[in-house]
């Protein structure tokens, strides 16, 4: 849901600035909190009076002002908000983000905040094609900012060119979609596997893992209101099946295989978020397994490995694996993403505090079989579900004007 999030609107001086009084107006009718932070150029192009009455809440233009809201106004609102768009994004505030320059109130909540951040890149194509601001668009990419747009066209200056700003519509249409999910996925079909599974020794006990199912679960919510058709495949977990998804519930790795396998020719896209035992006993006792006082030994077999046959079989499908690693992070999850032929491969080193299993935020980063890769801060496990699933429809072609 868009209606009732909090948006921190920053500008930034370009000649584009007018187009944005268009973005908080729309963003206000769609019921969200707007709030308006400008650099000292920005107001030679757009007052903040106009800002201030659009947005119905004080302005923010100088770091020293005395604070309107807050005591320390810059972290405060960088926490607060849910979101920070930047329209129009300079040459000059983009490069500030890339080397982490904080010099006045809009730099600053941009390097305090860990809201997902959008930004509708505004410049001469000149000064857009120059290999310091592309370097820097790379660097920001990389970091999971979302850029939207330039488009092409008609510049102020009187040339044609890539650096346009992207019409307002646009970009409030790019975080509607961000925040409700909108219908970026209709049509598609999607399954997720989450949770751990459990492999019987006997009757009463089995083999385990710590996964809550968390990740897996909000993947398949944001995939479902995202208009996707989607379909749960779950090892046993305490959550709620998510509205509108349907849920199928599986105990070991072989019935996840099995419950995967036969839907996935008719999948669009294909999220392994599940933690699936690698080995299952050998022999499942009849009875409950006795205490003797002696030693035991527990002979395991090897699970098929569901990941890899999916890489195998796939033919237009969109394949999403997880690498959850306690070493050597980067090197392993590379190495699990070209093995099992993945589109994109999330990893996580579930040792740190605040990611992995159990925890409801993650620390994850996206490898692409082109050598991209996204570091994502801290979040929570809905935000890592929300950045994941703008991937998935960028890699289906569905989201227009963001790269
Ligand atoms: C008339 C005029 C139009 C400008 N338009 C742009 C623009 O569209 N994009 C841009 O990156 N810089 C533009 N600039 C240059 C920026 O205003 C300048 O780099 C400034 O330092 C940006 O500061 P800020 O990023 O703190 O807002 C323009 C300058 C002038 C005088």
């Amino acid at each position: 849901m868009f209606a009732g999030k909090k948006v921190l609107v920053g500008i930034s001086g370009g000649i584009a600035a007018y187009k944005v009084a268009e973005v908080v107006s729309r963003l206000r009718k769609l019921n969200v909190e707007v709030h308006v932070a400008m650099t000292k150029s920005a107001t030679e192009f757009i007052t903040p009076l106009t800002l201030r009455s659009l947005s119905a809440n004080p302005v923010y233009v100088d770091l020293f002002d005395e604070p309107k809201l807050w005591n320390v106004e810059h972290i405060a609102l960088a926490e607060y908000v849910d979101a920070v768009v930047v329209a129009p994004a300079t040459a000059n505030i983009m490069a500030k983000m890339s080397t982490g320059l904080a010099d006045d109130f809009l730099s600053t909540v941009l390097l305090a905040t860990r809201a997902p951040i959008f930004l509708a890149p505004a410049m001469n194509h000149a000064m857009y094609h120059h290999p310091a601001t592309q370097e820097n668009l790379t660097r920001l990419r990389e970091r999971g900012i979302k850029i939207i747009g330039p488009a092409v066209g008609f510049q102020a200056c009187g040339t044609e060119g890539e650096g346009r700003m992207s019409e307002a519509a646009e970009i409030v249409e790019r975080l509607d979609q961000f925040f409700s999910g909108s219908d970026c996925l209709k049509g598609k079909r999607a399954l997720v596997t989450a949770g751990g599974t459990q492999e019987p020794l006997d009757p009463v006990r089995f083999l385990g893992n710590r996964s809550s199912g968390r990740m897996g679960y909000a993947i398949a919510q944001v995939l479902q209101e995202s208009g996707a058709e989607t379909i749960l495949v779950s090892a046993p977990t305490d959550l709620p099946t998510p509205p509108g998804v349907t849920r199928v519930p599986v105990q070991t790795a072989l019935e996840m295989y099995e419950a995967v396998l036969a839907n996935f020719p008719k999948m669009d896209v294909v999220v392994k978020a599940a933690a699936v035992a690698d080995y299952r006993p050998a022999a499942l006792a009849e009875q409950k397994l006795k205490k003797d006082g002696t030693n035991r030994t527990i002979e395991l077999v090897p699970n098929p490995d569901i990941l890899a046959e999916l890489g195998q079989q796939k033919t237009s499908q969109v394949l999403i694996g997880f690498a959850a690693e306690t070493e050597n992070l980067l090197a392993n999850a590379q190495e699990k993403m070209l093995r099992k032929n993945v589109n994109l491969l999330v990893a996580n080193d579930v040792t740190k505090p605040g990611a992995g299993f159990g925890s409801i935020t993650n620390i994850v980063s996206f490898l692409f079989p082109d050598g991209r890769r996204i570091d994502f801060p801290q979040m929570s496990k809905l935000e890592v579900a929300r950045n994941l699933v703008s991937e998935i429809a960028n890699l289906l072609g569905r989201n227009k004007g963001v790269k």
